[in-house]
């Protein structure tokens, strides 16, 4: 077991509300159509100037107040996400700014909805070493400034928000009883944000084009989705030597309710012991896992002893899973 704690954690929605049927005044679905085939009603969207880095670090600045430490005592911060503020620097780093932080490293990970969990897997590698104390693992995404909101099959599915965790070193009760991730490059092209890199610059062409908002295949997404989330969640409980039915939560990557439920299906989880956060904020990618861990705590179905299963997978494609003693 790798001896991890989550001491503290918190979340930052933005406060505008779109539900299905404010987007049916623009688009051509329907609240039955979203409701049916994704589960969501309703999503968070930001509103001005409103960057990845002001949810990341309201978030995180929660969390350290739920940890009962000051942001400066952090020795390290990692945000996943994949709407960040800008190329470079990080928006790890724009969240130091934020929070009027110096001194410690501050870097992103990005590897889509799976990047909390990433996240985690670093953190608890770090602590390991045994000379940091407190890591802060964010999932931010500012969605809805990357979404072609012309494009139905895909700006009906995301929504905005951060969740963070404070992860310390573990008190032999508590840790990661088991933990894989991994990826898998030759499907990069089915989610993709195509244009503002070194592959396709930008240029007055990629933004007549929208290329600089989010493309995906759904369809294949959503197969590998299943696949690559149960399997890694499968291997997460053999490795940990754990049967489904012992755990007390179960949170998976919140895309879809389809492929949650499949996911469920496929890996015999219990259908009592999935936690939901996806009908009232969409898929929130990154953040969607440490909100709905978040959550979950508030309503006291995570305690001290309890166990935890995660699983999620994203844009690369990457997948990553877990069991979590509390
Ligand atoms: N409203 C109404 N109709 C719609 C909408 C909409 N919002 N979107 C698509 N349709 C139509 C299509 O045009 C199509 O019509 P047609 O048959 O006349 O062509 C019909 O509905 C069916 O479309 P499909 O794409 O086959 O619908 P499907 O059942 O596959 O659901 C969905 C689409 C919801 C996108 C699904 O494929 C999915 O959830 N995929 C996974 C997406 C996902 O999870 N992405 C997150 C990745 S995580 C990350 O890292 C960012």
């Amino acid at each position: 077991m790798k001896s991890i704690k989550i001491t503290g954690m918190g979340r930052f929605l933005p406060e505008k509300v779109v539900t299905n049927d404010d987007l049916t005044r623009t688009m051509d679905t329907s609240d039955e159509w979203i409701r049916e085939r994704t589960g969501i009603r309703e999503r968070r969207v930001v509103e001005g100037t409103t960057a990845t880095s002001d949810l990341a670090a309201a978030a995180i600045a929660n969390a350290c107040a739920d940890a009962g430490i000051d942001p400066g005592q952090l020795d390290g911060i990692i945000v996943g996400t994949c709407s960040q503020d800008t190329l470079f620097p990080s928006t790890a780093c724009w969240v130091q700014d934020k929070l009027q932080i110096r001194g410690m490293p501050a870097f992103d990970v990005m590897a889509g909805c799976s990047s909390f969990l990433y996240g985690l897997e670093v953190a608890s590698h770090w602590l390991q070493g045994g000379k940091v104390k407190h890591i802060a693992v964010c999932g931010a995404e500012v969605f809805s400034k990357i979404l072609n909101w012309d494009d139905r099959r895909t700006s009906v599915l995301f929504g905005d928000g951060a969740g963070a965790a404070i992860v310390t070193q573990g008190d032999g009760q508590s840790g990661l009883l088991s933990s894989n991730w991994g990826s898998d490059g030759t499907l990069a092209s089915i989610l993709v944000v195509p244009a503002g890199g070194t592959r396709l610059p930008a240029s007055h062409a990629t933004v007549d084009e929208r290329a600089h908002t989010v493309v995906m295949e759904g369809s294949k997404v959503f197969k590998h989705a299943v696949t690559a989330m149960s399997t890694s969640l499968i291997t997460a409980f053999a490795d940990a030597g754990i049967a489904p039915d012992d755990i007390d939560l179960f949170i998976p990557h919140q895309a879809n309710s389809r492929i949650m439920e499949a996911t469920r299906e496929r890996a015999k989880v219990p259908a009592e012991k999935v936690f939901s956060v996806l009908e009232k904020y969409g898929n929130i990618s990154a953040a969607s896992i440490p909100v709905a861990m978040c959550e979950a705590r508030e309503q006291g179905l995570l305690r001290d002893g309890h166990t935890l299963a995660v699983t999620a997978f994203g844009t690369g494609l990457t997948w990553a899973a877990g069991v979590l003693r509390w």
